[in-house]
Parts: C-alpha cells; structure tokens; sequence
C-alpha cells in the first residue's frame, strides 16, 4: 500500500513519527520491533523511529520513550490559541525530525486533513473495524460479544474509518474478565502494529 513511499527515500532510511497520549505500549511494542532494524523488500531499508510526541505533558509513555533513548516531545494544545496553530506545530516538529510516515498509537485527538496532506499516517484500534469506532471500543464490543479484535487502518479525517491494512478477530474467553481480555488485546495489538506496517510496506524481517 505504501510500497511507493520507500522509492525515493535518502540512503534508504524510512524515519517514523509515532503520536501517542497515554501508557505509550503500543509505541514501546513499535520501537523494539522496528527501530534501529533493516528490512528487506525491493531493496533493503532501515527503520528509524525518528521522533515521538504527545498532547499530554504527564502521559507515562514519555518515560518509555526516554527508556527507550528515542526523542520525544510534548505539546499541549492549550498552549495553541487556536487547534490550527498545534496542528501546525505537530507537523513542523514531524517534517524537522524528516519523518516519512506518522503512526497513531493511543493518541486520543483527531489529526487534520492538513496533516493528512503531509505525513501518510496509520492507526491501531481496539476493535474490529468498522464495529466500535471511536473511543471505549474495547469496553463496548467486549460488553456486546461481538466485534472484538484489533484493526489496523490508514487515518483518512473520519474518526476510524480509513482502508484496513491488517484485522484480527480476539473473543473473551467465558467467564473472562475485562482486565483479563483487555491485556490480551494489548498483547495482541503490540505483535499486529509492527506486522501490519511491514506488510503496507511490502517489507519482510532481516535483522
Ligand atoms: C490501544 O488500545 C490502542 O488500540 C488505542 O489506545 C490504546 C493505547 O494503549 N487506540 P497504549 O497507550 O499504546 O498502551
């Protein structure tokens, strides 16, 4: 899907954004499987999470990401007078850190169609698209038994609806609690970001 993208790239170096506004597992699960790694596909390609940012100045998936020793950057809207002039600042962080591709990992804000037009961005979500959009998804389908799973899409500027790239159904087990089955949507969200971008890429695994 994105196999385009990697054509053109300076020294064959693809450099990642990843947004997030939480706990940030995802974003962890996407560094150590990606970050630093080279992949194989036409030619060989060597990912780099450039740079990674949040909305919220106490989100723990800024310690993470420190851990982790890749950059990251808090901005807060609040401190944008208007939402145009944070998206504006989103962007110019991303194109200074040169990022080729924007992954959306647990960040709670809809990004704009000026952002779309800058940076090809993915999201993960808790549920089998398109059941349970939005937020509460994990809650919602495990409550209703159905549309459970976890979906991985290309961000378009409605809440949840873009192409799927990767799906995968995950039912409760019975009697299975909700923190129970939530950790094991996780788990299996962590293994299905970094496989599901691969595949869009038309990459496979080298180191
Ligand atoms: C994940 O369940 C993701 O699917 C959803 O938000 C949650 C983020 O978790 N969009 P984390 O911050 O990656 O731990």
């Amino acid at each position: 899907m994105f196999e385009n993208l990697l054509e053109n790239l300076p020294a064959s170096l693809l450099r990642l954004g990843i947004l997030f506004s939480g706990q940030g597992s995802n974003m962890q699960a996407l560094i150590e499987s990606l970050h630093q790694r080279t992949f194989l596909g036409k030619k060989p390609i060597i990912i780099e999470v450039a740079l990674c940012l949040t909305n919220k100045s106490k989100a723990p998936g800024i310690a993470r990401a420190q851990k982790l020793g890749v950059p990251c950057v808090v901005l807060e809207p609040a401190n944008y007078a208007q939402t145009s002039d944070f998206e504006r600042a989103l962007i110019e962080h991303l194109s200074l850190a040169r990022c080729h591709l924007v992954l959306l990992a647990g960040y709670m804000r809809l990004v704009s169609p000026l952002f779309l037009e800058h940076f090809p961005t993915l999201n993960i979500h808790p549920s089998m698209l398109p059941h349970f959009k939005g937020k509460d998804a994990l809650r919602a389908s495990f409550e209703a038994k159905e549309g459970t799973g976890v979906s991985v899409h290309v961000v378009t500027p409605q809440l949840d609806s873009g192409p799927i790239i990767a799906q995968q159904a995950l039912n409760p087990k019975p009697q299975e609690s909700l923190e129970s089955f939530t950790q094991r949507i996780h788990a299996l969200e962590h293994q299905l970001y970094p496989k599901a971008l691969l595949q869009a890429l038309g990459l496979e695994r080298f180191t």
